[in-house]
């Protein structure tokens, strides 16, 4: 993924799951392919546009959106059909860009659910690149309980905690907690969100999550973050935000959310990397569920490929 705003007149490199894809915009709008000529494989980011058409800088192929190679410099007119670029699949969605190294992906399926209307302002977050393994950034912001220490006042304040009703609705392919409780005590919680009836976390996989903070009436935060692999030590996360409009002006929601989540971001990031480097330390994770972990195993399931039983469990009362 990447922001539309990332992709400009010049060609624009991204890495998917280890692998480096291009994207550009051409003749008939945003492309990708793979990040390799296909004469000498150089990095085709590194070259530019030039009338609608992407231009290798080493020895000057150009290539139309199609893959098609359109000009070979110094050697006049021949067979040119078998000189293509690899295509990969490219969606553009509300400024921001989804890549899919699986042929023919239908994007718009696979898209969560999210807060569209009049009455909702929207803004995405491209954050810093970090060393995580995706499964851990899933399960930490799945997790209600390392919030008491590793956002210790900022989400929810350790030493003054309250009785909360989680339930868990599974579904063949993802599942949601929801959790009954008012506003979490930390200043960051307090100041952003308003009066809370109930919050929800859901898996969608294989790599989103999206929160929903609720007040009694209607929504008053969502986010959905997509935890997107680099390469197998390297995860972008990518979040799109929303916020009830009649909560003030889009530029001052932007900012304070910015402003406090910085902070957030940051303590799960070191944690992230710290369970990164340990888990690669020992040679691979090795996990016990604690009475609290009713995610755990269905996230990892889900992660792994499989599916989940649709069913509701639940209620049960926590101390967060
Ligand atoms: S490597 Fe791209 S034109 Fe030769
Ligand atoms: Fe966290």
């Amino acid at each position: 993924m990447a922001l539309s705003r990332e992709v400009g007149a010049k060609p624009h490199g991204v890495k998917v799951a280890g692998v480096p894809v291009v994207l550009w915009r051409g003749r008939e709008g945003l492309k990708a392919f793979l990040d390799r000529c296909p004469h000498r494989n150089y990095p085709l980011s590194e070259g530019r546009v030039e009338d609608g058409r992407l231009v290798c800088p080493y020895h000057g192929w150009s290539f139309t959106g199609d893959g098609a190679c359109a000009g070979v410099p110094g050697c006049g007119s021949g067979d040119l059909s078998r000189l293509k670029a690899e295509i990969v699949a490219v969606a553009q969605w509300q400024g921001m860009i989804f890549v899919s190294l699986k042929p023919q992906t239908a994007f718009a399926d696979g898209l969560p659910d999210m807060p569209q209307g009049d009455d909702y302002d929207h803004f995405w977050w491209a954050m810093k690149p970090q060393r995580a393994r995706v499964f851990d950034a899933l399960d930490n912001v799945l997790d209600p309980f390392h919030t008491n220490f590793i956002h210790d006042g900022l989400i929810r304040v350790s030493h003054r905690r309250q009785t909360v009703e989680q339930t868990i609705e599974t579904f063949e392919n993802g599942f949601e907690a929801t959790y009954i409780q008012n506003t979490d005590y930390g200043w960051m919680s307090r100041a952003l969100e308003g009066r809370r009836a109930r919050s929800r976390g859901r898996y969608i996989p294989p790599v989103a999550f999206q929160g929903r903070w609720e007040g009694p009436e209607r929504l008053n935060l969502c986010t959905t973050i997509w935890f997107v692999p680099q390469d197998a030590h390297t995860i972008r996360p990518m979040a799109r935000f929303t916020t009830l409009k009649s909560r003030g002006p889009a530029w001052l929601k932007e900012a304070a959310i910015r402003l406090f989540l910085v902070k957030v971001i940051e303590q799960d990031a070191q944690a992230l990397t710290k369970l990164h480097d340990n888990i690669a330390a020992f040679g691979g994770p090795k996990f016990r569920a604690g009475p609290g972990d009713r995610l755990g195993d269905k996230l990892m399931r889900l992660y792994s490929g499989g599916k989940l039983v649709p069913e509701r469990l639940g209620p049960y009362a926590m101390e967060l």
